[in-house]
């Protein structure tokens, strides 16, 4: 069964407040969306390998430590995801990125796919899907899909803010697929966005 991590911390709490705010301007909310995201990540990875390693300190000369050993895959759901990625990049310079445009019908509220590039041999990469919103879970669910079917095996899904329905319809289909968010909203409304949320997450980052 998949697990929910709502991170909890009072750091976040107030930047996802001030995320949630109307007033907060572009600049602002595209600040705050990374320095979440570096937060949330920092949570999602804490069970990434670590190898040993000797290191040659000032005083000790030669001391055992570790490294990180994985290099991840992180994949931002396009647009907003891409808002993600630099808060999670500064966490992991080394990590390589795949991007997935996925945007949803404002009408039928279904995804449509409509750019795919990912690195080739992912099938044993730890991989990180990311993207602000988990609404209905179709576009994480479109998402998903493209990932399962170029192997990947290892994989969590990272939001800012999750709706219950998202949240029940990845459960349904990728039971295995863990999600790290920083809010778990009430519901949503008749057009499919997150009460209370934080508004349209890629028109606010990118001003449009
Ligand atoms: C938003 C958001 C998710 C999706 C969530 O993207 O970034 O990708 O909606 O909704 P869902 O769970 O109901 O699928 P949007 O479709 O607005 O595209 P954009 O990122 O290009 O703005
Ligand atoms: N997409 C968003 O950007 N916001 C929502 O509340 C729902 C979907």
């Amino acid at each position: 069964m998949s697990s929910v991590t709502v991170v909890d911390h009072p750091v976040l709490t107030h930047r996802v407040t001030q995320l949630r705010d109307r007033h907060t301007s572009s600049d602002t909310f595209r600040q705050l969306v990374s320095e979440v995201s570096g937060l949330l990540a920092y949570e999602a990875l804490r069970d990434l390998g670590t190898t040993e390693v000797t290191v040659d300190t000032p005083v000790a000369a030669a001391a055992p430590a570790r490294r990180v050993a994985e290099v991840v895959l992180l994949v931002p759901i396009l647009r907003a995801g891409l808002g993600m990625a630099e808060g999670v990049l500064r966490l992991l310079p080394d990590a390589r990125l795949g991007h997935l445009g996925v945007y949803r019908d404002e009408k039928t509220l279904e995804p449509v796919s409509y750019y795919q590039k990912l690195p080739p041999d992912i099938a044993a990469t730890e991989v990180l899907l990311i993207d602000p919103m988990l609404a209905t879970g179709g576009s994480a669910l479109a998402a998903v899909h493209v990932l399962k079917n170029s192997g990947v095996t290892s994989l969590k899904f990272v939001c800012l803010v999750a709706a219950p329905e998202g949240i029940a319809a990845l459960h349904r289909q990728y039971p295995e697929v863990p999600i790290f968010c920083a809010a778990v909203d009430r519901q949503l409304n008749e057009k499919g966005y997150i009460l209370p949320g934080l508004g349209d997450a890629g028109d606010r980052l990118f001003g449009t």
